[in-house]
């Protein structure tokens, strides 16, 4: 009787993947028609094709003011404050839709205006209050204009941005560009050159993105010009381990926040942290 029980009991359980079917089946097609259709509501909606923008989830940006807030060791409400303030500053949206609307690109961007990581970076500016900000990887000068931003507010400090493509920092314009230095050039060449070694790097964004020897030899390049407690952000540590690689040769902590666009196809990258060690017991 027990035997009978066990042998049923061992062919259902060989029987239950096929008896399942159904219901996994429906769990993959909601999921893929949820993508299809956020995918088919971009390609009516948007006209960009690179360097997409977009929001945040809200739960995904409550993470963000808890990533910023573990790396500077600033109170979650404080971050959440800088978020917003970012979010509701109107100059700043003003002047970005105005370099947008003359842009040479015109045709392949969208007008409105969508932070996505560039929040965190804000924020990083507002909760550190460095001097000097180096970002490499300026493109149309978005986030250059974000970190300037987070500068005027701080009243104090200045970015350093480059990029080898001579048509970028488009979106660098009055006020913002009072505390931007926007050179064209190598990223690696220029952080050997003067303007990078001018004072102390406090906040280093590495956002050239261009290969995973590119990030690498421009952490290699900035090392020495850092501030003890420094903090370095790179976009691309979603899918290369060279940020905590790098973080762990040099004793150092790195953490990484995941980016979820809102009603967005696209996957999202993130922002990759190192910062000074803690003491670990
Ligand atoms: C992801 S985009 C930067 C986005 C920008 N930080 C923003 O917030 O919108 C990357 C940029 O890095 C530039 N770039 C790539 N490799 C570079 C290098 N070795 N030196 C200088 N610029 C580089 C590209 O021309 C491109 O404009």
């Amino acid at each position: 009787m027990k035997h009978n029980a066990l042998t049923r009991r061992a062919a259902a359980s060989q029987l239950a993947p096929f008896a399942v079917f159904p219901s996994r089946l429906a769990a993959v097609a909601r999921h893929n028609a949820r993508i299809v259709k956020q995918s088919a509501s971009w390609l009516v909606r948007s006209r960009e094709h690179v360097h997409y923008t977009y929001d945040l989830e809200p739960l995904n940006l409550e993470h963000l003011a808890w990533f910023v807030a573990t790396v500077t060791g600033s109170r979650a409400d404080a971050v959440r404050g800088y978020l917003a303030e970012l979010q509701e500053d109107a100059e700043l949206r003003r002047v970005l839709a105005g370099g947008l609307a003359r842009s040479s690109r015109g045709a392949t961007v969208d007008r409105v205006i969508r932070y996505g990581r560039r929040l965190g970076w804000y924020a990083f500016v507002r909760a550190l209050r460095p001097e000097f900000v180096v970002e490499t990887g300026t493109n149309r000068g978005f986030g250059s204009a974000v970190i300037a931003a987070a500068l005027l507010r701080n009243g104090r400090g200045r970015l350093a941005t480059v990029d080898f493509d001579d048509r970028s920092g488009e979106l660098i314009a009055p006020p913002y560009d009072q505390v931007i230095e926007h050179v064209v050039g190598d990223s690696v060449e220029f952080l050997a050159g003067p303007v990078a070694r001018r004072q102390p790097i406090d906040l280093l964004i590495v956002d050239s993105s261009h290969t995973p020897e590119n990030d690498r030899a421009e952490l290699d390049a900035a090392t020495p010009l850092l501030a003890p407690e420094a903090v370095v952000l790179a976009t691309k540590a979603y899918c290369w381990r060279v940020l905590p690689c790098w973080a762990e040769e040099q004793q150092r902590e790195f953490l990484h926040f995941d980016e979820k666009p809102l009603d967005h196809w696209y996957r999202g990258v993130g922002i990759g942290a190192s910062f000074p060690a803690r003491v670990r017991a």
